[in-house]
């Protein structure tokens, strides 16, 4: 057996695989979000790692296993969050978290200072979720911390440091501070000597698969897992995510919709350059690049529509209205800016909008115009991929936006791609595990793990006169973005 621990913003889950590829046991353990102003979004670090031993504590006492057959685990974690340790790895404050917006300012010195520099380094650009902003916010705002800082690193590393002793980072999330130089493997000392940031401060970089040690004797006390089982460094929750989907070649492209939704495409090679249109971060598999475009309220636009409208509906009762509108949704268009919106606008203060209401619109109607809205934006990043010439034409769909087989042949439609969904599909936590899979020689190869652990259970055909329809009303979308522009 393995274990994937899926370190997520508002819950950890643990989860027991076996050599199948089958989830046999799973604890998930809830933790608070603070937010102490508008904007700050932090975790205390210790309520991480309280949190991950009562779930392995809980998963290790229902599972019917012998501790002893339990060979790796490994983690998937939320990406960004700076955790800043002091010289006895004591935790200096609060963790800042990928959903904080406090940096603006800090993001437009490092824009205005690197130029092209910060592109060709890092190929991100500086967005407020990313870490180095963050690190110069407390350099800014808090000196007598920094000063005390020592090291920082990612919420999993954290955890992983507190189970094994060990302190480092992976590339996949290194790749997500806008420290690391990118196609080089390395962190960037030319970044870090412009912000005078000690070059110390960057932790080890090791492959996510890599070996990193052992339980220290309190965790395994704790927990009842055994000293022998070895612990692998694992990845950046979307860098997981899509190893658990088997997002391992070129070609390969999945949609996860949760509260915000992706759109992620495996890139072999450094050589195609978005110019920071999307993401461009390191993979879990070595070697090897993902593009990703993010829509900010994907799932959240939902929640918020199920939560206003149809309180007392489930999920499932409120999507059977998806059956009751047709493609198009009688005119109805929604654009899910209800946060703002990354690809491709990278707008903090763009809203949402219902274009072209009309007095014979029932709730169905803004029901299929909400699914149909989030399902537009993200195809304005699979169009960014097409753009630059990758070839999209089997997506495979995970997440929340997986579970509703009508949802799912809306996306075949208007990707106008084939998409896949997988069989008991369990996301980043499920990439963990491969990952310790991998790394206790289980399999050759990544892949050859995939090939076991996902399983395709269904496939969505885009059909002709819809993805045409669709294609026509796109364009109608496309126009909201700078019609609402200057007025929301
Ligand atoms: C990626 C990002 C989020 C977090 C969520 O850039 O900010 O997807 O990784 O955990």
């Amino acid at each position: 057996y393995v274990i994937g621990i899926d370190l997520g913003t508002s819950a950890v889950k643990v989860l027991l695989v076996n050599q199948e590829g089958t989830v046999c046991s799973e604890v998930s353990k809830e933790y608070p979000l603070i937010q102490s102003q508008s904007g700050f979004s932090e975790q205390d670090p210790e309520d991480w790692v309280t949190q991950t031993i009562a779930a392995l504590k809980d998963l290790v006492r229902t599972a019917d296993v012998a501790v002893e057959d339990i060979e790796g685990i490994s983690y998937s974690g939320q990406m960004h969050g700076l955790v800043l340790l002091d010289a006895q790895n004591q935790v200096l404050r609060n963790a800042i978290l990928w959903n904080d917006t406090r940096t603006t300012k800090q993001c437009k010195q490092i824009t205005e200072t690197l130029g092209e520099k910060l592109l060709s380094i890092t190929r991100n650009v500086a967005l407020e979720g990313f870490t180095l902003p963050k690190l110069l916010w407390v350099k800014e705002n808090e000196p007598d911390l920094f000063n005390q800082a020592v090291t920082f690193v990612l919420p999993k590393d954290y955890v992983r440091f507190r189970m094994t002793g060990k302190l480092g980072m992976d590339y996949s999330d290194a790749a997500g501070t806008l420290l690391l130089d990118v196609i080089a493997g390395a962190w960037s000392t030319e970044i870090c000597e412009t912000f005078d940031i000690p070059i110390a401060l960057c932790p080890a970089l090791t492959e996510s698969f890599d070996v990193v040690g052992t339980l220290l004797p309190n965790v395994t006390d704790e927990t009842g897992l055994s000293e022998t089982t070895k612990v692998f460094a694992g990845g950046a929750d979307n860098a997981c995510g899509a190893v658990g989907a088997g997002i391992l070649s070129d070609g390969d492209t999945m949609c996860s919709i949760g509260t915000s939704g992706v759109v992620l495409s495996f890139e072999e090679n450094q050589h195609r350059d978005f110019r920071g249109k999307v993401h461009f971060f390191n993979h879990a598999k070595e070697n090897s690049y993902y593009a990703m475009g993010v829509t900010l309220a994907a799932g959240f636009s939902l929640s918020w529509f199920k939560g206003t409208f149809a309180p007392d509906e489930s999920y499932e009762e409120l999507l059977s209205d998806l059956r009751e509108s047709p493609a198009g949704a009688r005119g109805l268009i929604f654009t899910p800016y209800l946060a703002g919106e990354r690809t491709p606008y990278a707008d903090a203060m763009i809203r949402g909008s219902f274009i072209g209401i009309d007095g014979n619109h029932k709730r169905p109607d803004f029901t299929r115009a909400v699914i149909e809205g989030i399902t537009f934006s993200l195809k304005e990043s699979i169009e960014l991929f097409r753009s630059e010439g990758k070839v999209i034409r089997r997506i495979v769909s995970i997440g929340g936006g997986a579970k509703n087989d009508d949802w799912l042949q809306i996306q075949a439609d208007i990707f106008n791609a084939t998409v896949l969904k997988l069989e008991n599909e369990q996301g980043p936590g499920m990439g963990a595990a491969m990952l310790a899979a991998f790394g206790c020689g289980w399999f050759d190869s990544l892949e050859a793990c995939a090939r076991k652990f996902t399983r395709v259970t269904k496939e969505f055909q885009p059909s002709t006169p819809t993805v045409r329809q669709y294609e026509e009303l796109y364009q109608v979308y496309r126009q909201v973005y700078p019609s609402t522009k200057s007025v929301s």
